[in-house]
């Protein structure tokens, strides 16, 4: 048992889903079809008003968890009676979660330590882990690659005290590198659901080939770049979905009447509290007492910040296998919509090439209006080009721009760029039979190895075109 580990009282008697406080014996996975696809979004408006939990949107359908059908089935009656519902899985409890924590007690990790498994990826990557041994796996892994990783365990604190960490991948600048100009950088997001665990084990798959990997594509994106990269955004959620509520989204914020947990990606300062997200603290979208005011969120954005050079950002969710680009809140086109949705097709163009699985490629609002996303802020973020450039660069732009237009840029205007940033709604896709959020522990290595080109792709065009 490593330091870490004793300090965070791991592997003090786990009781993975043995005690948990919430379940969901009668709760049903509903799909609603509107009969038109143009009443999707008055749908979705519905489902926020009347507080219930939306588990995916795709392919013209909300799939939803019921915690009493008949009474979503009479409402829908009465205020949009041409939406069709079927269940889909009529007993979650017994249906999804049963056999999800059962698969808990045969697990690897109850008997082999972090440290054995950490060179072992064909085992870490079978199964789940939780947040202890999340943190001392990320902890041995920036220990065993100190020419490549660098971890800082302290981004921000949670309101129950845990810490929020980050780690850096580059590789040292070498002497015959063909260019003196500081790194490009890169940031990339995991854990801001609480329940989205296909994103944690994604981001951890992503970090442990950035760190181990020789790979052409992953040096040379190390020798041009940094990736910096915030694998659990939400511990105090994670850590209640393995002890509490293995369907909680939110962070664990306690208001004074009991109620608790934001909705992250509802809380960042960007049109915070106009659509698609709930003013109610039971809502599992609620946007909070203010803009930014969660410590989850102000740890994220100071990472954030503190990257002058950021070229492109990446938040990775489950599930309903999406590519998700700006924005949110509008309807509106954003400045970079063609460069946006072809870096989007092909990304997708390249998942489906490892394993056949298809991903949709789509703005975020055409599958619902969300206000103070991450996504939508790491957009608005920008840089001016100097950064980049240095101000020899950008005198060469603006001679360029002279040339072309014969006339000056308007101050401010091209010398000031934007990161790329794009949400993955990670597997599964949105089946007849579930699973949802339960995602089968056999799928997170296929869904690292259709991810993980993706985003090397990704990473690549940014540090190219930005
Ligand atoms: N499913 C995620 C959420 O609800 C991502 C949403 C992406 N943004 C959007 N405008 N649809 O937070
Ligand atoms: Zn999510």
């Amino acid at each position: 048992t490593s330091q870490w580990a004793m300090r965070h009282g791991a592997h003090q008697g786990k009781t993975h889903g043995k005690h948990l406080r919430v379940h969901y014996h009668g709760h049903s996975l509903m799909r609603l079809s509107p009969a038109r696809s143009a009443d999707l979004p008055a749908l979705h408006q519905l489902l926020l008003d009347l507080n219930i939990d939306v588990w995916s949107v795709r392919d013209g359908h909300v799939d939803v968890r019921a915690a009493d059908a008949h009474a979503l089935k009479a409402a829908l009656h009465r205020y949009m009676p041409s939406v069709r519902a079927r269940t889909l899985v009529a007993d979650i409890e017994t249906q999804l979660l049963a056999h999800h924590w059962r698969a808990m007690d045969t697990r690897v990790s109850a008997k082999s330590s972090v440290a054995a498994q950490l060179h072992d990826p064909k085992t870490w990557f079978s199964e789940y882990h939780d947040l202890d041994e999340i943190y001392e796996w990320y902890q041995l892994l920036a220990a065993a690659h100190k020419d490549r990783v660098t971890l800082t365990r302290n981004v921000g604190t949670t309101h129950e005290g845990r810490e929020i960490m980050a780690l850096r991948f580059t590789n040292p600048v070498s002497a015959n590198a063909n260019t003196t100009l500081p790194k490009k950088q890169i940031y990339v997001q995991g854990g801001i659901h609480a329940r989205e665990w296909i994103g944690h084990a994604t981001t951890q798959y992503i970090a442990y080939h950035l760190a181990t990997s020789d790979d052409k594509k992953i040096t040379s994106l190390l020798d041009e770049a940094e990736v910096v990269i915030v694998p659990v955004l939400n511990p105090d959620g994670y850590v209640y979905t393995w002890n509490g509520d293995r369907l909680w989204r939110k962070n664990r914020r306690a208001d004074a009447r009991g109620a608790f947990g934001v909705d992250l990606n509802r809380n960042y300062p960007t049109h915070w509290g106009e659509a698609g997200s709930s003013k109610f603290p039971y809502s599992d979208t609620y946007m909070g007492p203010s803009a930014g005011s969660e410590p989850e969120v102000q740890a994220s954005m100071a990472v954030f910040n503190s990257l002058p050079r950021v070229v492109a950002a990446l938040d990775l969710h489950a599930y309903s296998q999406l590519i998700l680009r700006p924005v949110g809140w509008t309807r509106k086109d954003p400045t970079h919509e063609a460069q946006h949705a072809a870096v989007g097709a092909a990304m997708a163009r390249i998942i489906k090439n490892v394993h056949g699985k298809d991903y949709i490629s789509e703005k975020e609002i055409d599958l619902y209006p969300v206000s103070g996303g991450a996504t939508d802020w790491w957009y608005e973020q920008s840089r001016p080009l100097k950064n980049l450039l240095g101000n020899k660069g950008v005198q060469v732009e603006e001679e360029e721009a002279m040339k072309k237009h014969k006339k000056p840029l308007p101050p401010g205007h091209g010398t000031i760029v934007r990161p790329y940033s794009y949400t993955i709604e990670l597997r599964p896709s949105s089946e007849w039979w579930g699973p949802g959020f339960v995602l089968d522990k056999r799928e997170i290595i296929p869904t690292g190895e259709e991810i993980l080109p993706a985003f090397l792709y990704y990473a690549r065009t940014a540090i190219e075109n930005v």
